[in-house]
């Protein structure tokens, strides 16, 4: 794996390979990533190593880098951050329950763009921003934070099953649509410790 990595970043070196080919190396010197992470709108590539210091080397933050799978959905502690980090930096636009207000609903099936059906998607627009008002939050929120509101984000989905493609079989099956007023102890037990401020 890392031997092909490397050539890959090899033929990036050249120019040999561009945009439109998924899960390309970093350019040297970046981090070390499986999946390339672009701009929801430009598609620009996004330097991972960009913004608020820490949180990047947690198993979750390396497990989604190399895979793109967010260890966090389902964790209970996760929530419970995922919706204090949620409520601080997005409710404002996005409603309380992620139902849209002055940006649009993050709770339904209907995205402005598609690829934030898929974690990678929704963690690349968080981290690079998209149009107008939804700049990009990378200064304040670390990829650790990030998979814990993507997580709350995910938990407030009320959709059809079907388009949850974050879940997997085994979640889907446990899926119920997210009711108001579903919280979490602050002592609940899992990956993620509780915030610190
Ligand atoms: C200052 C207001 C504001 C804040 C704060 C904000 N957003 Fe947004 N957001 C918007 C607006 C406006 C859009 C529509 C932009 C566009 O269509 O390009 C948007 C778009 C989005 C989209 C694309 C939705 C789609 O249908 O494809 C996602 C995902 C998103 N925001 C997530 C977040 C998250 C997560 C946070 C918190 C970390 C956040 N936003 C904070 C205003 C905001």
């Amino acid at each position: 794996m890392r031997h092909i990595k490397g050539l890959l970043a090899g033929f990036v070196g050249l120019g040999l390979v561009t945009a439109g080919v998924p899960a390309l190396a970093q350019p040297a010197g970046g981090p070390q990533t499986g999946i390339v992470f672009r701009n929801t709108v430009t598609g620009e590539q996004l330097d991972v190593s960009q913004g608020k210091e820490g949180g990047r080397d947690t198993p979750a933050v390396k497990e989604f880098f190399q895979t793109g799978k967010n260890i966090y959905i389902d964790d209970k502690s996760c929530l419970r951050n995922g919706e204090s980090l949620f409520a601080t930096s997005c409710s404002g636009c996005h409603g309380h329950l992620a139902e849209g207000k002055l940006g649009p609903g993050l709770n339904d099936n209907y995205w402005t763009y598609p690829a934030n059906t898929e974690d990678t998607g929704l963690f690349a627009t968080i981290f690079g921003g998209a149009n107008g008002m939804m700049g990009p939050h990378n200064e304040n929120l670390t990829p650790d934070e990030m998979l814990q509101t993507i997580a709350w984000i995910r938990h407030l989905y009320t959709g059809p099953v079907k388009d949850a493609v974050w879940l997997n079989a085994e979640q889907k099956k446990n899926y119920t649509p997210y009711k108001q007023g579903e919280t979490f102890p602050t002592d609940v037990k899992g990956q993620c410790k509780p915030l610190e401020n």
